[in-house]
């Protein structure tokens, strides 16, 4: 059976500033996919990562399909009402467009789809950041895609040992999707040199060389390309299918141990550490730190199992307090240097003015000239 899976998210309000949804609106949510949803979707997740809900949906009606896109972007509208009745912090933040337009793609909300035939078992992660952008997920893929240090299958499993082809996005071209395909081992280092630039290139997704399937899509938004200014961080959903021809879960989830810098954090302007948390999750220092949830699933018939939360689990707490000691130590040196992030990545934001009133101010020396205060 082909089925499709769908994770829609988007911060439309939070508690006491950027940390977490209430009650009330995730239950609005929940409310509204299951009114909304009773004739279109076979089944659904709602969870909260930070202050972004998350909707996974399954169904029959393929990648960007209108009328399930049309669900999330009318249950986002119907939550931000909630929202507002409560006097939530950025009621709607997310929603930057007034009126729909046959997706949600370029809208605010963040999106990841996959379309596949179902295998006869068929297990599948749903990871959701906060704090962070697409980017935050360039390492994690190539770790478990591209790399047997942190991959074993790729050399213990001939299916997987085959490789991947990696669709990365140029993300700064608004003109349309700007994308190449390159194929892990050849073209590691062509690979390799766009991932590092994780503000620039993005992984968009993934597919198995073996047989085309395909593994993981990540959403691509980078909001202040839709608003032409800072309105919040792009939090990130991503979807990865895993074991039989794709790396195991554990594979997956091993470079999340890195707790690697990330953009985000504080206003959206600084690096941190990706702290993986249990679901449902809030913020709280400086905004932070940068959070990504994961939720593991089995689908069948497009029925979901209830999830799996492998970062709740004992072995996440020492990675935890390893990520909060590589927060702290970047913390310590404020705005300066590889702590905040580079111009031009806060260029929608005050201080583009800041910088503009001090222009004229500025004055050329020539020769040995001595300039009179
Ligand atoms: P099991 O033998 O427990 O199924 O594990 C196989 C596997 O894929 C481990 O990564
Ligand atoms: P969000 O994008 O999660 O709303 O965070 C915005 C922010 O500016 C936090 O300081
Ligand atoms: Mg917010
Ligand atoms: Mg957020």
């Amino acid at each position: 059976m082909k089925i499709t899976l769908s994770v829609i998210k988007a911060d439309i309000g939070s508690i006491g500033g950027h940390i977490r949804p209430s009650a009330q609106l995730v239950e609005e949510v929940r409310s509204k996919v299951r009114d909304l949803g009773k004739n279109l979707l076979i089944d659904s997740y709602i969870g909260y990562t930070g202050d972004d809900i998350a909707i996974l949906m399954t169904h029959t009606g393929g990648v960007l399909n209108e009328k399930v896109h049309k669900l999330a972007w009318d249950t986002f509208l119907a939550g931000t009402e909630v929202a507002k009745a409560q006097g939530l912090y950025g009621a709607g933040q997310d929603l930057l467009k007034d009126s729909f337009s046959g997706n949600v793609k370029g809208m605010g909300p963040a999106v990841a789809e996959i379309s596949f035939e179902e295998r006869p078992n068929e297990p599948f992660l749903l990871f959701a950041a906060d704090k962070t952008d697409p980017g935050a997920y360039n390492l994690p893929c190539y770790l478990a895609f591209a790399d047997p240090m942190f991959s074993a299958g790729l050399i213990l499993s001939p299916k997987i040992g085959t490789g991947f082809t990696f669709r990365i996005m140029d993300v700064e071209n608004t003109e349309g999707d700007r994308v190449i395909d390159l194929s892990a081992p050849e073209d590691l280092y062509d690979i390799a040199a766009l991932l590092r630039d994780q503000e620039r290139f993005v992984v968009e997704s993934i597919r198995s060389r073996a047989t085309g399937e395909i593994a993981v899509s990540v959403s691509t938004t980078r909001l202040h390309n839709i608003a032409g200014k800072y309105t919040g961080k792009d939090d990130p959903v991503m979807l990865v299918r895993v074991q039989g021809n794709f790396p195991a879960t554990g594979e997956v989830l091993a470079p999340f141990t890195i707790g690697h810098y990330v953009a985000g954090f504080m206003r959206g302007s600084h690096h941190g550490a990706l702290m993986p948390v249990p679901r449902n999750t809030g913020t709280s220092f400086f905004d932070g730190p940068p959070i990504v949830s994961c939720l593991a699933f089995c689908v069948k018939n497009g029925k979901l199992t209830e999830p799996a939360d492998p970062f709740d689990h004992p072995y996440w707490e020492y990675v935890r307090t390893k990520v909060s000691a590589k927060s702290e130590d970047l913390r310590r040196q404020g705005f300066f240097g590889p702590a905040m992030l580079p111009y031009s990545e806060l260029e929608y934001g005050g201080i583009v003015e800041r910088l503009k009133k001090m222009d004229s101010k500025f004055k050329v020396l020539s020769g040995k000239e001595e300039v009179k205060a």
